[in-house]
């Protein structure tokens, strides 16, 4: 090999590491996991298939997202077993709504009760890109430092930018409700039916699109992604649903929507 081509191929290899480096800036301060290794999360998306918010199955026809992801049921397609948003994997499962059951105390104004549940039409095969995910019993607490899981595909970047193609994730501590009340941080806003999480440092943290999707910790989702103050703000960690709280409502809905279909 000549002089020329020797440099010609460190230069490339140079190349190729930085640009890996760039393509894994995503959710923000995160990473791309194995693909198809987070079965349970599902990207909700337009009927012209946009991708608008996160959610995660909990069983062959349900999803659970947050409320204010609903942009209703006529509009929405949920896939299941994606991993990028922009390459037909053969994975994908695209199953339409038939019924919303956005929390009936959603509060727009103070994102309290940020969750919501999807009745699918049809059910999901469950294989190996596609499972479900458990759900805290009601009342169930998580330790403050306790690191979690957070994935989506929202953005890489807080001041906006792309959506990212492919599925990523970070991981965070859970940040008292005190700390997050406190006034260099929220200031009073967070209810009891809500969870922080992030770093005192920033850097880490979900963003616009991760919305709904699945904040795990012991194997279990505690959180749905729900709001914030820009992204991965030292100062402002994630603000997510805690799921804990409602998992009393979640089974009776489910529980009643069937009982419903009983007697009709
Ligand atoms: N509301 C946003 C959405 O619709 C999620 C915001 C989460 N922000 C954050 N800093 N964790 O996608």
């Amino acid at each position: 090999m000549d002089l020329s081509s020797l440099v010609l191929c460190v230069l490339f290899e140079v190349l190729a590491v930085n640009c890996q480096e760039e393509a894994q800036e995503r959710i923000v301060g995160g990473y791309a996991p194995v693909p198809h290794s987070i079965k349970y999360i599902v990207s909700i998306q337009t009927t012209q298939r946009q991708h608008l918010c996160g959610g995660s199955l909990i069983n062959k026809y349900w999803v659970i997202t947050a409320a204010h992801c609903n942009i209703g049921v006529n509009k929405m397609m949920i896939v299941a077993g994606d991993y990028s948003l922009t390459i037909y994997e053969g994975t994908e499962q695209e199953i339409l709504p038939q019924l919303l059951f956005p929390h009936p105390e959603y509060n727009p104004t103070t994102t309290n009760n940020d969750i919501m549940l999807v009745k699918l039409r049809a059910p999901v095969y469950l294989n190996s890109y596609v499972s479900i995910a458990l759900l805290p019993r009601q009342g169930a607490s998580i330790a403050v430092g306790r690191l979690c899981r957070v994935s989506g595909w929202g953005y890489t970047s807080p001041n906006g930018g792309q959506i990212p193609s492919t599925l990523r994730t970070v991981m965070l501590p859970i940040v008292s409700t005190q700390q997050c009340n406190s006034s260099g941080s929220f200031g009073g806003s967070i209810t009891e039916n809500m969870l922080c999480a992030g770093f005192s440092t920033g850097g880490k943290d979900a963003c616009q699109g991760d919305s709904g999707g699945p904040l795990v910790c012991e194997g279990r989702v505690y959180g749905l992604v729900s709001w914030g103050r820009g992204c991965a703000d030292a100062q402002f960690p994630g603000v997510y649903t805690a799921v804990s709280k409602f998992r009393r409502w979640i089974d009776n809905t489910i529980f009643s929507y069937y009982s419903r279909c009983k007697n009709d």
